[in-house]
């Protein structure tokens, strides 16, 4: 029962899948490898030729590359031009005996949709991911910069807070901008090989004066809290209650005499 239900399937299988195993002297294999490192691409197949008589084609040209003594292609400091497609064989035959396809790990590319919507002196950054250029991105980073040069020169960048931005993250907000002043914002990704080309977006905050002072004025209450301010409010909310109190305690008074009116009489 075993054998019949669990075992032959899976024989069988294998008896299927073998002969693809054996024959895939001429598949594609791929390798992957980070940018600016040294990589070797063994030359496999059953060859027994030696190594001058090895030619490496990389999109249709030979390569310039070192092949070593064991017919091996040594690939050094690898940069994004260098992936794609090796092939492997005997010279001047058209056959090849391996091809590997090499695949370069890089910083992150460059974000997508960059877009910020800036109200008078809020600003909301988003943003989309194109790709993690092979390793994942460990997280974002935002700056911003008034965009009127002073003396000629443009300011420094300013941080924007958090430094480092959840990976998870597809926005972020900027606080305490002028209203009606022009700002270059930018956000970049980085993964292990670390941070990918900044993406520069120009935007202007609204003019409104009422808006602008509320909002100031929030900030700077919030920052310079006035204990006096706290204790007025906390005397009016008593009072108030005291009043409701004592309304109630009225009401319920008259509740009970009326109550009590048809009992006496
Ligand atoms: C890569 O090759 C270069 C040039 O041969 C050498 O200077 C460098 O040390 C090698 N790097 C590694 C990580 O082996
Ligand atoms: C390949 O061809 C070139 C000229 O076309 C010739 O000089 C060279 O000897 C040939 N190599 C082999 C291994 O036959
Ligand atoms: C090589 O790998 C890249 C990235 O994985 C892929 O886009 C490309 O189609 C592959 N090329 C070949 C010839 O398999
Ligand atoms: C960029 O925005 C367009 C239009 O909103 C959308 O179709 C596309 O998917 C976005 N790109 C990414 C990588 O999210
Ligand atoms: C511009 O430069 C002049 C002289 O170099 C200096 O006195 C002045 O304070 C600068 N202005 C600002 C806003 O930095
Ligand atoms: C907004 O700024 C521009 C240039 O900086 C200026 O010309 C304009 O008068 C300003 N608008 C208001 C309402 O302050």
């Amino acid at each position: 029962m075993f054998f019949e239900r669990v075992l032959l399937p899976v024989i069988c299988l294998g008896i299927e899948v073998f002969p693809l195993v054996s024959a895939e002297d001429v598949d594609i294999r791929e390798v992957l490898a980070d940018k600016g490192t040294n990589v070797t691409i063994p030359c496999g197949g059953l060859l027994t030729m030696p190594a001058p008589n090895v030619q490496w084609v990389h999109r249709g040209i030979k390569t310039h590359h070192e092949v070593l003594s064991d017919r091996s292609l040594l690939l050094r400091q690898i940069d994004v031009d260098d992936a794609g497609l090796y092939e492997c064989g005997v010279e001047n035959e058209t056959a090849y005996v391996d091809r590997v396809n090499l695949t370069v790990r890089t910083e992150p590319p460059p974000l997508v949709n960059v877009t910020v919507h800036a109200s008078t002196i809020l600003a909301l950054i988003l943003w989309n991911v194109a790709g993690d250029g092979g390793h994942p991105i460990i997280d974002f980073t935002a700056q911003y910069r008034s965009a009127m040069p002073i003396n000629g020169t443009l300011e420094q960048w300013r941080p924007i807070s958090p430094n480092h931005i959840s990976p998870n993250s597809r926005q972020i907000d900027v606080y305490h901008l002028e209203p009606n002043a022009s700002y270059w914002f930018r956000v970049w990704a980085t993964n292990l090989l670390g941070p990918g080309p900044p993406v520069e977006v120009l935007a202007t905050t609204l003019y409104s004066d009422q808006e602008a002072e509320l909002y100031k004025h929030f900030l700077e209450g919030a920052e310079s809290f006035d204990t006096r301010t706290w204790v007025a409010a906390v005397c009016v909310v008593m009072g108030t209650l005291v009043v409701l109190a004592a309304g109630t305690c009225a009401v319920l008074c008259r509740e009970w005499r009326r109550d009590g009116e048809p009992a006496a009489a």
